[in-house]
Order: structure tokens, then C-alpha cells, then sequence
């Protein structure tokens, strides 16, 4: 089955969560755009990493596929707020499960796109996941951080219409951010959302995961977005933002020397 026909059944899906109500189809239709990008930035990182074949054709499933659990989970509970929900990567599975999607895939195929996207947003991948699964997750997790932060930014960014359920209802307050958001940050922690409470928190939790990223080609799209630029034009600028601004910038450099 070629990929336009799981992209056709995927937005069959999700469209069918839209109401007529705007603020209700803002968010189904940002996780349908946001989709359609996941699967675009990993078709680059898989392309970037030299990464063909079937795994490859697995791992854009997987992209494609791996926030089918918003719609469901914002249709029910109005929030994509997991902690107040569900975990959207098991919804997601049983979505599937339910859908028999992704269509025409052996049995195998399928526990592994769906592996994928039961991985996609756990906090950590453990380090005993064996391959090939290991490698699809990773590049779902670098290809979804890859769109998430511009839309984060987008979304509080100054001159920004910041919708609550997007930002989870953040504090707006310029000058401040959390010194254990940024002490995670600034150590190359995985930094835990519920110790966010400002908007800038948010920033630097997203500004950190570039310490994350589990491919160069990843860190490479990170840097050529000129959005870390961005992000540091909206943080206060203190000499403790300041240090982890030059941190930053040291490591996207280093990491995007051009391979040799
Ligand atoms: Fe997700």
C-alpha cells in the first residue's frame, strides 16, 4: 500500500473529530498539520542518516501515525494535557488497534509501528530496546521535537494569540522561568513538564532537548531553523540564560560540522 493511501485513511480519521465548532477544529486540525510535518522531518532524518528500506517505510507509519491518540483524547477530555487525561501514545495504540490500522502490514510490521508509537512520548527510551524498534522510535522522538518547537514558540512568542490548551496554561510573566527547569536544562537533564509554571519555563524545557536529539541530521535541522535564535530573543537575559545561550551555541556548532 503506497504512503498517500495511509495518509488518505490517517486524515479520513482525524477529520472525522472535526465539529464546525472553531475552537474545537483549532486544535484537531493543528495535531493533523502537525502530523503531516512529523512524517515530512522524518523522511529528512531517515534521508540525512542514510536510512532505507523496509525500516524506513516502517519508521514514516510510524511518523504519520504517532499522534492519532489527540483526537480521541481532545474529543473526550478537551485537553491535550495527559496527566489531566490519558497518555496519548497507548490511546494512540489502541486507536489503531480499534482502526486496524496501519492497513496491509504483516503482523510483525504492525507491533512495530505500533511499538513506536507507544515509545513516542514516554519519557526515556530504555537503552535494552532492541533494534530495529530503538531506531524507529528514535527518529519519531527527534522528528516530533523538530515540530513542536516552533509551534511552542509560535504560541508564546510576543506578539502571539496563545491559545491555554496549547501552552497548558502557563504563567505569563516576561521576566520569570524556574530554577529547576533550568538547572535540568543547563545539566542536559530530561526536564519533567510538571515542574514547569512560567512560559519561559516552557522555552527552556524545548531549548534543552536539543541536548537530546538522537541525530546529527536532527541537530543540523534544529540549528538551520533559526528558531533557537528566537527562542533566547524571548528569555529574559540574565547572565544564567546568557551562559546556557553561549552552551547552546557551542553545541550546535560542534554538532553540525558537515560529516566527513
Ligand atoms: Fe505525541
Amino acid at each position: 500500500m503506497p504512503l498517500s493511501h495511509h495518509i488518505e485513511a490517517f486524515t479520513t480519521f482525524a477529520s472525522s473529530h472535526l465539529t464546525g465548532d472553531p475552537e474545537h477544529d483549532y486544535h484537531i486540525q493543528l495535531k493533523i498539520d502537525h502530523s503531516l510535518r512529523v512524517l515530512d522531518n522524518a523522511r529528512a532524518i531517515l534521508d540525512g542518516e542514510k536510512i532505507t528500506g523496509h525500516v524506513a517505510t516502517l519508521t514514516l507509519l510510524a511518523a504519520l501515525y504517532h499522534d492519532i491518540g489527540r483526537f480521541p483524547q481532545y474529543s473526550r477530555y478537551g485537553t491535550f494535557k495527559d496527566m489531566d487525561s490519558i497518555n496519548h501514545g497507548r490511546l494512540g495504540v489502541l486507536t489503531l488497534r480499534e482502526l486496524n490500522l496501519p492497513a496491509g502490514l504483516s503482523r510483525k510490521d504492525l507491533r512495530a509501528v505500533r511499538a513506536t508509537v507507544a515509545l513516542h512520548n514516554v519519557k526515556e527510551i530504555r537503552p535494552t530496546t532492541p533494534a530495529p524498534l530503538a531506531g524507529m522510535v528514535n527518529v519519531v522522538r527527534d522528528a516530533d521535537k523538530l515540530d513542536i518547537y516552533p509551534i511552542v514558540l509560535d504560541h508564546l512568542g510576543k506578539n502571539s494569540d496563545s491559545k491555554p490548551v496549547v501552552i497548558h496554561s502557563l504563567e505569563d510573566n516576561p521576566e520569570a522561568y524556574s530554577d529547576a527547569v533550568f538547572e535540568a536544562v543547563v545539566s542536559q537533564i530530561t526536564c519533567d513538564y510538571s515542574l514547569m509554571r512560567y512560559s519561559n519555563d516552557f522555552i527552556l524545557l524545548i531549548t534543552g532537548w536539543l541536548f537530546t536529539l538522537n541525530f546529527k541530521t536532527s541537530i543540523r535541522l534544529f540549528a538551520q531553523s533559526g528558531l533557537v535564535e528566537e527562542a533566547f530573543s524571548i528569555l529574559p537575559k540574565d547572565d544564567k540564560i546568557k551562559k546556557l545561550e553561549e552552551k547552546i551555541f557551542t553545541f550546535m556548532r560542534y554538532n553540525n560540522l558537515p560529516a566527513s
